[in-house]
């Protein structure tokens, strides 16, 4: 009698399949494709997958792939939630790292509500005007990797209201909230007033969302604001900053929180704020410094 051993199955087969790709025209290609297929078919073998597993795969794969369309990508949100994606940023961040006194701002994920083009503002503008939420004071500079202040460096802000909901997912809404670009003063300073963000689940009407429901995950993301920061000459950085005392900041669902960029927000009476500001009701105040590595040619 033979026993079943999933580990040993069909070697020849995964040789077979890598002998088709010597002719491949591109050798990084080729690269990729060999480990994939190597890879691949140890994990089928790893969990000796049976038929309808198999099927039940193809299945999600074409659920996330008609959930798609040109407001949604569940592709991208199946890799955010698998980890793939902050493994993607990460691995680009230390290929791109230059050596600098102190290393760049780390980057984190994009996500799916960033929006090219929104207004550029004034340094000390509003831009949680019209949102709902509790108001907030950033500021900051932008330093190169040697601690040197970088003036003109444009920063892109983009985040939820108060209650974790982005301009892209209300109903109806075709305006751009809660988004501007503001660029630093001489000193390679910014200023602006927004919201303090709220933590929100990520779209779970769909195969990934069930996913997450069947392997029992939190769907949240802590409580943050989106920037990418650039300047002439430099590496732009694509980051968040995250409320400290945030819910979810050791199980966001997407992986995106680095603890260096986890920022105290402190409330403050009703008065003036530090730009002058004359504020009715108390509101938050949070002061980072993001640092830009030099660009290598
Ligand atoms: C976000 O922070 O906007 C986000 C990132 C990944 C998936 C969903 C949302
Ligand atoms: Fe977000």
């Amino acid at each position: 009698m033979s026993t079943h051993t999933a580990q040993a199955c069909a070697p020849e087969l995964t040789r077979e399949v890598l002998a088709t790709l010597e002719g491949a025209k591109d050798a990084r290609f080729k690269h990729i494709m060999s480990e994939l297929v190597t890879r691949l078919h140890d994990f089928v073998r790893a969990v000796d997958l049976k038929p309808e597993e198999w099927i039940q795969a193809i299945e999600f794969l074409t659920a996330t792939g008609k959930t798609c369309d040109p407001k949604r990508q569940e592709f991208i949100l199946l890799s955010d939630t698998l980890g793939v994606s902050m493994l993607v940023v990460a691995l680009a961040q230390s290929r791109a790292s230059a050596t600098g006194a102190t290393p760049a701002t780390e980057a984190t994920v994009q996500g799916p509500y960033y929006w090219e083009g929104a207004p550029e503002r004034a340094l000390g503008d509003d831009l949680g005007e019209g949102v709902p939420g509790e108001p907030a004071f950033y500021s900051g500079r932008v330093l190169d990797t040697e601690g040197k202040p970088l003036a003109g460096a444009l920063l892109d802000i983009w985040s939820g209201d108060g209650e974790g909901v982005y301009d892209m997912q209300m109903e109806g809404n075709d305006q751009m909230l809660a988004r501007g670009r503001i660029r630093t003063d001489a000193e390679g300073r910014y200023w602006f007033w927004s919201i303090r963000p709220s933590y929100y689940p990520i779209p779970m009407d769909g195969p990934v969302g069930r996913m997450i429901d069947r392997l029992g995950r939190d769907p949240n993301r802590p409580g943050h604001i989106h920037m990418i920061v650039s300047a002439p000459g430099h590496v732009p950085v694509t980051t968040h900053l995250f409320v400290s005392d945030s819910p979810y900041l050791d199980t966001d669902v997407v992986f995106g929180v680095r603890p260096a960029l986890i920022v105290p927000f402190e409330k403050k009476p009703a008065g003036t704020a530090e730009d002058g500001r004359t504020m009715a009701t108390p509101y938050w105040t949070a002061r980072y410094d993001f640092r830009l590595a030099p660009q290598r040619d």
